[in-house]
C-alpha cells in the first residue's frame, strides 16, 4: 500500500508538457477537461473542461463540467464535476444535452464565479445553438445552473447600416456558398434571419478586460459569422451592445488575449471534429476593426494547427504578456481519448507565432 501510493506519486509529478500525450492528472488518470478555460484565483489555477465519456455518445454530456486545480500549470488534481447535468428531462441540462467549452470568470462585484459554456438541447443536433451560464461561490463549485439564451434577441449590432435592417428581394433563395450568397451573409441575412429569436451561439469564449467589462465571443450565423456581445457588470446578462467579426469568414473555436494593449484572437475554420487551418486577427478595440493576420502556425503540420484546435489563450502568472495558446486534439470515436495541445505564444513583429514543440516548460517564458 504505502510502496504504490509512493510509486503513483513520484510518476504523477511532472515538469514540462507534453502536446498531444496523455496528461495524467494527480491520480494518474488522464486529464478529462475538454475545449476547456483555465482561470488563476489566490495562488492557484482551475482548468474547466467538457467531461467526455468512452464511444461515440461520449460527446454529449453524460456528467456535466470537470474542474481541476494546478499551483504550477504542469501538476492537475481532480476537483470533480463541478456543474452536473441533471436527471429531470425538463431540465435544459438534462443527462445527455451537449455541452461546450465552458470558461469561467471571476466577478469582482458580486464576488461569484460565472461559468458561460455552449448549450445544445438533448436530441436537437446543434439547432438550439444557446449560450449558457451557471453560478457558484467558490472556484471549485459547485456551480448552479442558471439559463440559456439565444444574445441579443431584437438588437441590431453597432455601426449596422439602416439599409440592412430589411431583407433584399429574393436573397432567401440564393445558393450557399456563391458570391452574391456570400455578399448576402456578410450584409448581415442570418442577422435578420434571427433577429426576433436571438442570435446564435455555437463555440465561445468569455474574455475579462482590464476594465472588468467582459464580452462573449461566440459563433454565429450558422457558424458564419463571430458575434462579440458585451456582458452586464454582474457577467450574467447581455447589455445588449455587440458587434460582428468576420462576417462570412466561417470561424469557430475562438480564443482571445490582450498584449500591450491590442487584442488579439486566434480561431479555427468549420470542419466539425477534424483540424484545419487556424487564423489569427488583431485590433485596437474589442469592437474591431479586426484585422486578418493569417495561420499563426510555422512549421510541419501548420495547415493543421497540428492536429488541433483552439479552445483558451491562457496568461502566465508572475510573466508581463507571455501566453499559453490551448487546443484540444479531438478523439470523436472516444472522445476521452482526446489530448491537449499547449503551446507558447511567440510574437513575429505584431503577428502572434506557434511552433510544434515536442516537450517543454515554464522557462521559455
Ligand atoms: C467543432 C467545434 O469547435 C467543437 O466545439 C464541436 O462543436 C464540434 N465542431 C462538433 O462537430
Amino acid at each position: 500500500m504505502v510502496l504504490s501510493l509512493t510509486t503513483s506519486f513520484v510518476f504523477s509529478q511532472s515538469n514540462s508538457f507534453i502536446p498531444g500525450k496523455q496528461w495524467k492528472d494527480t491520480d494518474g488518470v488522464h486529464i478529462n477537461a475538454h475545449g476547456g478555460g483555465v482561470i488563476y484565483d489566490n495562488g492557484t489555477y482551475y482548468w474547466y473542461g467538457e467531461y467526455k465519456t468512452s464511444g461515440r455518445s461520449g460527446n454529449t454530456s453524460l456528467q456535466g463540467i470537470s474542474c481541476y486545480s494546478s499551483k504550477d500549470l504542469y501538476n492537475w488534481e481532480n476537483e470533480g464535476i463541478v456543474l452536473k447535468v441533471e436527471n429531470d428531462l425538463n431540465s435544459e441540462i438534462t443527462k445527455g444535452c451537449i455541452i461546450e467549452r465552458p470558461k469561467v470568470v471571476f466577478n469582482k462585484k458580486t464576488g461569484k464565479y460565472i461559468m458561460w459554456f455552449h448549450l445544445e438541447l438533448k436530441n436537437q443536433g446543434y439547432n438550439a445553438a444557446r449560450a449558457a451560464v451557471a453560478v457558484s461561490d467558490s472556484p471549485k463549485g459547485p456551480f448552479v445552473y442558471k439559463k440559456s439564451f439565444r444574445p441579443n434577441k431584437g438588437v441590431w449590432p453597432m455601426d449596422f447600416d439602416d439599409k440592412f435592417k430589411s431583407a433584399s428581394i429574393g436573397e432567401n433563395r440564393l445558393k450557399s456558398w456563391t458570391p452574391e450568397w456570400l455578399e448576402a451573409i456578410k450584409n448581415g441575412m442570418l442577422v435578420r434571419r434571427d433577429f426576433d429569436k436571438g442570435q446564435m451561439s455555437r463555440d465561445m469564449t468569455v474574455f475579462v478586460d482590464d476594465n472588468d467589462k467582459a464580452y462573449l465571443i461566440h459563433s454565429s450565423e450558422d457558424n458564419l459569422t463571430l458575434h462579440i456581445s458585451e456582458l452586464t457588470d454582474d457577467y450574467l446578462d447581455f447589455t445588449e451592445k455587440w458587434t460582428r467579426v468576420a462576417p462570412a469568414g466561417h470561424n469557430e473555436a475562438p480564443a482571445i488575449f490582450k498584449k500591450n494593449g491590442i487584442y488579439y484572437m486566434i480561431t479555427s475554420g468549420c470542419t466539425g471534429w477534424d483540424p484545419n487551418e487556424a487564423r489569427s486577427f488583431r485590433s485596437k478595440s474589442i469592437w474591431g476593426p479586426w484585422e486578418s493576420l493569417g495561420n499563426p502556425c510555422v512549421g510541419r503540420d501548420a495547415e493543421l494547427t497540428f492536429y488541433s484546435q483552439s479552445t483558451y489563450i491562457l496568461p502566465v502568472q508572475g510573466k508581463i504578456d507571455q501566453f499559453i495558446f490551448m487546443a484540444d486534439r479531438w478523439k470523436p470515436d472516444n472522445p476521452i481519448d482526446g489530448s491537449y495541445i499547449w503551446l507558447p505564444i511567440k510574437f513575429d513583429k505584431e503577428k502572434p507565432v506557434l511552433n510544434w514543440l515536442g516537450t517543454w516548460n515554464l522557462d521559455v517564458f
